[in-house]
C-alpha cells in the first residue's frame, strides 16, 4: 500500500486538516500532506500546518487576473509538491475545469449535509430552515456542478429540537473530521472505485471489502 500524496486547499479554521495531520501522526493515516494551499494570508489554518512542518502556500484570489490563471497556479504549486490527491477543507472557492482536469477524480471535498440534500452555501442552515430530524455530511469527489459528485462516505447527525445553526454546525463538524479521514483511509487501501451507474447514469463510488453505507454518528 503506497502512501498518499496529499494537497490540502484551505479558507478558513483547518479543523478538518487538523483531522488529517493528527490521523496521519498517529499511524491511523496511510497518507503524507505535501502542501497546504491557502487563498486567504490570515487563514488559522496556515498555522496548523506550520506547527505540523508542512510547506505552505498561499495564493490570494484577488492577486490574480481570472479565475484561470488562479486555478493554474494552484494545479502548479500542488504538482511541484508531488500532490497525487487533492483535499478541499473549507476551502471557499469553486474549481474550474482547468483545475479539475489536471486531477480527474482525484479531488475530494467534504460538505456538511447529507447530498445530494442542502449543497450549496449554508448546509447547517438549509437543514435547519427545512425542519429535518436527521442531517450529516458527505466527503465526494468533486466534479463540475456544486456538491454533485460521486459520493465515497456519509455520516448521520441528529438534529435537536433547540439547535442554533452553530450548535448544529459544530456537531456536524465533529463528524467530518471522522468521516474525511475514514474516506481517505480506503482510498488509500486502494478501496475506492468510480463506476458508471446503471444505463450511462451518473458515475457513483464501490468502496471494495467494507461497509460503506451511512456511517453511525459517534462521539
Ligand atoms: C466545514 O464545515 C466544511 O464542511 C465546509 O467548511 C467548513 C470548514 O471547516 N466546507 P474547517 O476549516 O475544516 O474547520
Amino acid at each position: 500500500m503506497a502512501t498518499l500524496q496529499l494537497g490540502i486547499l484551505v479558507s478558513g479554521t483547518g479543523s478538518n486538516l487538523q483531522a488529517i495531520l493528527d490521523a496521519t501522526a498517529a499511524g491511523q493515516l496511510d497518507a503524507r500532506v505535501r502542501v497546504v494551499v491557502s487563498n486567504k494570508p490570515e487563514a488559522l489554518a496556515l498555522s496548523r500546518a506550520e506547527r505540523a512542518g508542512v510547506p505552505c502556500a498561499v495564493l490570494p484570489h484577488k492577486t490574480f487576473p481570472d479565475r484561470r490563471s488562479f486555478d493554474l497556479a494552484l494545479v502548479e504549486t500542488l504538482r511541484r509538491h508531488g500532490v497525487e490527491l487533492v483535499v478541499l477543507a473549507g476551502f471557499m472557492r469553486v474549481l474550474s475545469a482547468d483545475f479539475l482536469d489536471a486531477f480527474p477524480r482525484r479531488v475530494l471535498n467534504i460538505h456538511p449535509a447529507l447530498l445530494p440534500s442542502f449543497p450549496g452555501v449554508d448546509a447547517q442552515g438549509q437543514a435547519l430552515e427545512h425542519g429535518v430530524r436527521i442531517t450529516g455530511c458527505t466527503v465526494h469527489f468533486v466534479d463540475s456542478g456544486t456538491d454533485t459528485g460521486p459520493i465515497v462516505a456519509q455520516t448521520a447527525v441528529t438534529v435537536l429540537h433547540d439547535d442554533t445553526r452553530d450548535s448544529l454546525a459544530a456537531r456536524i463538524l465533529v463528524q467530518e473530521h471522522r468521516t474525511l479521514v475514514r474516506a481517505l483511509q480506503w482510498i488509500a487501501e486502494g478501496r475506492v472505485e468510480v463506476v458508471q451507474g446503471p444505463q450511462g447514469g451518473r458515475p457513483r463510488v464501490t468502496v471494495h471489502g467494507v461497509e460503506a453505507g451511512l456511517l453511525p454518528e459517534a462521539p
